[in-house]
């Protein structure tokens, strides 16, 4: 079956989908995404993905071109025709098509609207999770607002190409004062001795992942202590367990950092639990 993309009111086949040379995106990463699992069919935690996109859109001052209704039956819509039951689907607004110039185009400039959808095999995202991934770090050379989910992620590409190098599957940017910040596409989280989970408050330094604030719902259901604080590469290092969040590695193990194993180099009993449960607190939108 071919894929299907939609492009600013079009649903065209995923081969020739395409925007102009001159969309702002493409010349200079001015626009925003979000990306949420499909699961039998349907969204996982729609409302909280499409909450985040307004307010991305909204510290950059690109309007959404449709109502979020409208963009509710277009993400529907790509997920049907690509009869994606397990997956993601991908969306991206950018400030739309204009000669090429740093200043805003005229506002009446239509913004961009792609959204494509595909299937992934649960199966990988399993098999990662009972082996656990490794990491590496890098230090943290992103610009101040990463809190806002921008297109323009070189350093993330940057990062996670050298884990790749590495053997391994994500990078953890450490910032100058040496806490771990987040992974390139992924939150980062540990579990100390004591057993309480750590993951860096999502004030500033981080995108608030939503995966990540499930995950402070599965914690509290399965009685988990959090401590929202910055850790150390030298305190995860020590760590019981590490583990990663995102929308489409739920809760991942984490099992060495630079080489080095975590606990006892296998998978742990707390990323496993809120793995398990997280889709149970995650609101499935039908
Ligand atoms: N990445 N931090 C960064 C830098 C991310 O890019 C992501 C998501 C997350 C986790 O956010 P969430 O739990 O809402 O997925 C944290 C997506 C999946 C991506 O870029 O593919």
């Amino acid at each position: 079956m071919s894929r299907i993309a939609y492009v600013n009111g079009a649903y065209v086949p995923h081969a020739v989908a395409g925007v102009h040379v001159e969309d702002r995106g493409y010349q200079f990463g001015d626009g925003v995404y979000e990306v949420c699992e499909v699961r039998g069919g349907h969204m996982v935690d729609e409302r909280r993905h499409m909450e985040r996109l307004l307010r991305s859109l909204g510290e950059l001052r690109i309007r959404l071109p449709m109502s979020l209704a409208a963009l509710g039956v277009v993400l529907r819509q790509t997920i049907a025709r690509n009869r994606v039951r397990d997956g993601l689907v991908y969306l991206q607004v950018t400030r739309g098509v204009a000669r090429r110039d740093h200043y805003f185009p005229d506002p009446a400039t239509p913004p961009s609207l792609v959204v494509t959808a595909r299937a992934i095999d649960p199966a990988k995202g399993e098999a990662a999770a009972e082996q656990g991934i490794g990491v590496i770090t890098v230090p943290d050379n992103r610009w101040e607002r990463v809190d806002i989910k921008t297109v323009g992620l070189l350093p993330n590409v940057l990062a996670k190409e050298a884990a790749k190098q590495a053997g391994a599957r994500e990078a953890w940017f450490v910032d100058a004062g040496g806490h771990v910040t987040e992974g390139g596409s992924t939150n980062a989280w540990i579990v100390t001795p004591e057993g309480r989970l750590v993951t860096r408050p999502a004030e500033s330094g981080i995108l608030r992942g939503i995966t990540r604030t499930v995950m402070f719902e599965v914690a509290a259901e399965l009685q988990l202590r959090i401590e929202e604080r910055p850790f150390t590469v030298a305190e995860a290092l020590g760590a019981r367990e590490a583990f990663v969040t995102s929308a489409t590695n739920f809760a991942t193990p984490v099992v060495r950092i630079d080489g080095q194993a975590i606990g006892d180099g296998r998978p742990g009993p707390v990323a496993r639990a809120l793995r398990a449960n997280y889709h149970r607190l995650a609101e499935i939108a039908r």
